[in-house]
C-alpha cells in the first residue's frame, strides 16, 4: 500500500466519528483531503464543517459540504485533521501546510479532536519534522534569534504567507523531549501567533493506518 491508500484507509476510519447533526471541525492537508472526500457521502446528514484553511474551505465547497464560522457555531463536537509526527501519547507536530494556527484554535474549541496518520507520523520524540512557527512580518528576525537561543536553528519559509498574513519559520534541531514546555515557552516569544507544537490540547484519538490495518491510540 503506498501513502495515499494509508492516508486514505485512515481518514474512511474516522467518518464513523460523525454523528448526524454534527458540525465538524476540518483540518489542512492530503490526509483531511480524504477525510472531506469521504464526509461528502454523508453531507445530508451534517449541519455543516468549519475549515482551518482557505484550502480546505475550498474543498468543502466543492464538495457541497455546507461552510460555517467558528464565531458563529460556538463550540464543536469533533475536529478532524492530520498531522506531520505524532508520539504514543498523542503529542503532535503540526503546521507542515501552515495552517496551523487556525488548526489549533479549532482543535481547542473542539470536544474531541480525532487525528488521522499514516504510519510513517508516527515517532518516539517529536523533531525530526522541523517545528514550524507562525510570526508577525515585522518580529521575524527577532524570533528566529530567540528560537536560537532556545536551540533551534530556524528557517524562513520561502514565498509563503499564511491565511492570517504571517510568515513561517521552520525551526530545526530543537530539543522536544518535553512539547507542553517548549510548546508554551515558544508561545510567550513576542510576536509568535502561534507554533505547531500540539501538546497542551493533543489529538484526543490517534488513528494510524499502516500495511497491517488500523492501530487506534486513545
Ligand atoms: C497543515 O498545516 C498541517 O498541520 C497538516 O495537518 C499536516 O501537515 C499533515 O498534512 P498531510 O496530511 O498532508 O501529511
Amino acid at each position: 500500500m503506498n501513502a495515499d491508500q494509508l492516508k486514505k484507509m485512515a481518514a474512511e476510519a474516522a467518518l464513523s466519528e460523525v454523528k448526524d447533526g454534527m458540525i465538524v471541525g476540518i483540518g489542512t492537508g492530503s490526509t483531511v483531503n480524504f477525510f472531506i472526500d469521504a464526509l461528502q457521502s454523508v453531507r445530508h446528514r451534517i449541519e455543516g464543517a468549519v475549515p482551518s484553511s482557505a484550502a480546505s474551505r475550498e474543498r468543502l465547497i466543492t464538495a457541497e459540504i455546507p461552510v460555517l464560522e467558528l464565531n458563529v457555531t460556538g463550540n464543536l463536537p469533533l475536529y478532524v485533521d492530520g498531522a506531520d509526527e505524532a508520539t504514543q501519547h498523542r503529542d503532535l507536530i503540526k503546521g507542515g501546510g501552515g495552517a496551523l494556527t487556525q488548526e489549533k484554535v479549532i482543535a481547542a474549541a473542539s470536544q474531541r479532536f480525532i487525528c488521522i496518520i499514516d504510519q510513517s507520523k508516527l515517532v518516539d520524540i517529536l523533531g525530526a519534522f522541523p517545528l514550524p512557527v507562525e510570526v508577525i512580518p515585522m518580529a521575524r528576525s527577532y524570533v528566529a534569534r530567540q528560537l536560537v537561543a532556545l536551540g533551534g536553528t530556524p528557517a524562513y519559509r520561502m514565498d509563503f504567507v499564511t491565511d492570517n498574513g504571517n510568515v513561517i519559520l521552520d525551526t530545526h534541531n530543537l530539543d522536544i523531549s518535553r512539547p507542553g514546555e517548549l510548546e508554551q515557552q515558544i508561545n510567550n516569544i513576542p510576536g509568535v501567533v502561534t507554533n505547531g507544537l500540539f501538546s497542551q490540547r493533543k489529538a484526543d484519538q490517534l488513528i494510524i493506518a499502516g500495511p497491517d490495518g488500523l492501530k487506534i491510540i486513545d
